[in-house]
């Protein structure tokens, strides 16, 4: 295999040096990126971080300032033929009201030349669990049915990235759970997958890497375990004794609960392990909840 080739079939895309500005507004700066083949990659921010502008420039619906976006080796999301292989379920909902989930789905599905729209069609509705509402219009569905008829959407053409901006936002446990477990089966089968998110919960869950990003920056890449031993601090042990707690901060928490026991007298004994939370207020000085 040569070179160039080995590199493309490690990365499905490679974001260089992006800069995107609204105004005096900086949305996205110097994001370098790379995506490996077949993983589950989150983009955790807050509210403004960056997060959909960096989809809209993968996704070639806005063109970066400055920087580069390579998907698959192919170059750029302004060619036809580079977007095929890009799927979108964007932030906000691009379905038609008053079209049925069957009739909105075909739409797409037509939309991007799909041979055998139809049995196409079916197998989604069937993978989101909407078979049985599929003759219904959209306009009577709940938020949860229309973010998973949306995330039905981005799959008719079977991209290889999709692209997934806060698929879970304003939805029921059972829905965000049947499109989290979507999220693993579809990388399990080979997709890559993007994945913007606030909440840190889910990108522990789901994602493979995670990057944090803040005021258009990313702050840092890594697994879930990477971040929290880079950045997360040391486990908070609390300790009981006849009523009176105190507190040791360690890097080896088993090491001191064993060591608090030898002495004697503990009645009881909570750990707190760093988390995500810790790492991102440790990187932007902020709370991600708040
Ligand atoms: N079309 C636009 N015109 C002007 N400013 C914009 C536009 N799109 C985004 N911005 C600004 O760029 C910054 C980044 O916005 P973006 O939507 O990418 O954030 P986000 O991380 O997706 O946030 P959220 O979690 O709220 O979806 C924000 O300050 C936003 O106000
Ligand atoms: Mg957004």
């Amino acid at each position: 295999m040569h070179r160039r080739e080995e590199y493309y079939s490690r990365f499905m895309l490679v974001l260089r040096d992006l800069h995107k500005c609204f105004g005096s507004i900086v949305a996205v700066a110097d994001l370098t990126l790379e995506v490996n083949t077949g993983e589950v990659f989150g983009l955790l921010g807050p509210n403004g971080a960056g997060k959909s502008t960096t989809i809209a420039m993968i996704t070639g619906l806005l063109t970066p300032d400055s920087g580069t976006v390579d998907v698959l080796g192919l170059g750029s999301p302004t060619s036809a033929a580079v977007r095929m292989h890009l799927g979108l379920a964007p932030q906000e909902i691009t379905l038609y009201a008053d079209l049925t989930a069957r009739e909105n789905l075909l739409f797409y599905a037509r939309l991007y030349g799909v041979v055998n729209a139809r049995a196409r069609v079916e197998e989604l509705l069937a993978l989101v669990e909407l078979e049985a509402r599929g003759n219904d219009r959209l306009a009577t569905y709940s938020g949860g049915m229309k973010r998973r008829l949306n995330f039905a959407a981005a799959l008719v053409h079977d991209p290889k990235l999709l692209l997934l901006d806060e698929p879970t936002a304003g939805v029921d446990p059972q829905s965000r759970n049947r499109i989290l477990d979507l999220v693993r089966q579809l990388a399990s089968e080979g997709k890559t997958i993007i994945y913007t998110t606030h909440y840190m919960e889910e990108a522990a869950k789901i994602c493979d890497r995670v990057g944090i990003v803040d005021g258009g920056r990313m702050l840092d890449v890594g697994t879930v375990a990477q971040l929290v031993t880079r950045h997360g601090g040391q486990s908070s042990v609390a300790i009981e004794r006849a009523g009176v707690q105190t507190r040791v901060l360690t890097n080896d928490p088993v090491a001191e609960v064993t060591r608090q026991f030898a002495i004697g007298g503990v009645t009881s004994v909570r750990v707190e392990e760093p988390d995500l939370e810790g790492v991102f207020l440790a990187l932007t000085g902020r709370s991600l909840r708040e």
